[in-house]
């Protein structure tokens, strides 16, 4: 396929900008948008053009399903088949950064190549003021993954959005920094129950006490994700990634937790959360990722982060990002 560039304006997210951006995904087109976890790029859900164009636009394989945006619950039962559990995890998170994997629904309108011609659906209600906006003056389903070029770290600002995308999409949407800083926990309710395929933002503590039992786990099959974007190295830096290291040598770059990592005249050294607090590590994870990698060391010495609650999902991304490429 061949990609005519587009003229990507990058804007404050005001109500101006939000009307004239749902017109422009009316009509096809690629818009970044904030939303709480990261930020993603939308297009209208339900055309095969437009669906198509967000995978141009990302160089994504076409064999990686997208997440369907919508407004709430109502509006997702169009789209997936809830059952009971289903019901309670939306009641519980929703709107929020809990993603839905649903059997699809006979009135379904999501396009399959959203779908990646799967018998599912991600569903997920965002809880962004603009994000809401920008699906309710569309008035169609937003297929959004996060507004990276496939391989890259998730953007938590426009200006990350704007290294990777400019010339490929239509509008930028600025409304700051992500608040969470990590993507969505992704929970499948099929037939095996409520099963975890992707750590995030939701920590897993707190489904499986919205559940009142544990969540089950994805089998660890490398070759066939259940969540198919989840390859090892799909949060990948160029820099090789050092985990749980303890100090840093003179030729490496720091990304430190709660002033752990001693040593090393390093080049560079960025701390997720000097005071140790897990919410404030994730929110800064990405951003610190891409400005460790952009300082040009070879290498980044990353200090251990605890696994409880959110740790869970930090230390799963850390663990992707490390992984050696081409997996
Ligand atoms: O927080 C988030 O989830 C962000 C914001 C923009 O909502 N979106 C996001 O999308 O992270 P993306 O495309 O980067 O990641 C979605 C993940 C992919 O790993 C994809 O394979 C998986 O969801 N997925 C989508 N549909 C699926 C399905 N039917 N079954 C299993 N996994 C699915
Ligand atoms: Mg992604």
């Amino acid at each position: 396929m061949t990609k005519s560039p587009r003229r990507t304006r990058q804007v404050p997210a005001t109500p101006e900008a939000v009307a004239a951006a749902a017109e422009s995904l009316r009509q096809g087109g690629l818009v970044a948008m904030p939303t709480e976890t990261v930020y993603g790029l939308a297009a209208d859900a339900t055309s095969d053009e437009a669906v198509a164009a967000i995978y141009g636009a990302k160089g994504r394989p076409v064999f990686n399903p997208l997440i369907a945006h919508v407004l709430g619950v109502e509006a997702a039962r169009e789209h997936g088949r809830f059952d009971a559990d289903a019901e309670r995890l939306a009641r519980a998170f929703w709107p929020g950064p809990l993603t839905l994997v649903l059997p699809v629904a006979a009135t379904c309108r999501v396009s399959l190549l959203a779908r990646a011609g799967l018998d599912t659906l991600a569903l997920r209600a965002p809880d962004h003021p603009v994000a809401r906006a920008l699906i309710e003056a569309t008035g169609r389903p937003l297929a959004a993954p996060s507004a990276n070029r496939s391989g890259h770290v998730s953007p938590t600002t426009a200006a990350h959005v704007f290294a990777d995308l400019d010339g490929r999409i239509d509008w930028i949407l600025d409304a700051g920094p992500s608040r969470h800083g990590l993507e969505s926990t992704i929970v499948a309710c099929l037939t095996a129950g409520p099963t975890l395929l992707r750590p995030g933002a939701v920590p897993e503590e707190a489904i499986a006490a919205a559940l009142g039992r544990p969540l089950a786990q994805e089998p660890k099959t490398r070759d066939a994700p259940n969540a198919p974007g989840q390859l090892a190295s799909h949060y990948a830096p160029r820099a090789r990634l050092r985990l749980d290291a303890v100090a840093v040598s003179a030729d490496e770059a720091a990304l430190d937790f709660g002033g752990a990592l001693a040593g090393g005249p390093d080049r560079i050294r960025l701390d997720l959360s000097p005071s140790g607090d897990l919410a404030e590590a994730a929110a800064h994870l990405f951003a610190y990722l891409r400005a460790l990698d952009e300082s040009g060391a070879a290498a980044i010495a990353a200090a251990p982060v605890p696994r409880r609650g959110l740790g869970a999902a930090i230390n799963d991304r850390l663990r992707r990002a490390a992984a050696p490429r081409g997996e």
